[in-house]
């Protein structure tokens, strides 16, 4: 692992969910069914149109907020146009429904447990809105191992946005340098850290860092790597 200036240890932790808790590519297997040879390029050009919808509308303001459901389910929309995919109400609703219910990283329990153990505070901080987060959590069995379920969904705006990773301070009352960000998508790690969060991106795809003059507090692989900040 990479270490940078952990000038201070944090005293809470704050998780992104998709993409960090949850695996939001593992979805390409049931697109795969209903597209044999097109289920990762959908996968992966949905979940890059979800992002991109998220920032353009943040940009634009609130007039322009829709929840992250109905922003995955138009990305959806979108991507399989996009590529030419015949896409029934019937393939949407499978889909969205296994959004709903993505596969959590098989890592999470046992750092959840045993930051638990260590008497860390741990919450998740999500575009995610307060619905498809609580069936999430609850779906990959994570309700008792999380302090908070934050979701920016009431700013009306998203991450990057500052007003969208305030929410995280204001609900754990710490000073953003207190509370260690984790994330697994580049762009998040480099947000929270412009705000001031400690930050840990997890690296997870090998994925390059991002060209913005800005460098996570520290760079790992594997969820594990929370746990070096928080020594037992
Ligand atoms: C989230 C998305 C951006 O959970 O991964 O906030």
């Amino acid at each position: 692992m990479e270490k940078g200036p952990a000038k201070q240890p944090p005293r809470a932790v704050l998780f992104d969910a998709y993409g960090t808790l949850f695996d939001v590519y593992s979805v390409a297997l049931t697109a795969e069914q209903l597209f044999p040879g097109s289920g990762n390029a959908l996968a992966q050009l949905w979940r890059d149109k979800q992002i991109d919808y998220t920032r353009l509308v943040s940009m634009s303001g609130p007039r322009h907020y829709q929840p992250f459901w109905a922003i995955t389910r138009n990305a959806l929309k979108f991507s399989a146009e996009k590529l030419g995919l015949a896409l029934t109400a019937e393939g949407e609703e499978r889909l969205m429904n296994q959004y709903r219910h993505l596969s959590a990283f098989p890592e999470n329990r046992e750092v959840l447990q045993a930051l638990k153990a260590r008497g860390v505070r741990t919450g998740i901080l999500s575009n995610g809105d307060p619905d498809m987060l609580a069936v999430a959590v609850k779906s990959a069995g994570l309700t008792e191992l999380l302090d908070e379920v934050l979701s920016v969904h009431a700013t009306q705006t998203f991450k990057t946005d500052p007003a969208a990773y305030q929410v995280g301070v204001d609900a754990l009352q710490l000073p953003p340098r207190e509370i260690l960000f984790v994330s697994s998508n580049g762009w998040d790690a480099i947000g929270a850290t412009w705000f001031g969060y400690t930050t840990l991106w997890v690296n997870r795809a090998g994925a390059p860092l991002e060209r913005l003059n800005c460098t996570p507090t520290r760079t790992g692989h594997s969820l594990r790597e929370v746990l070096d900040f928080f020594p037992a």
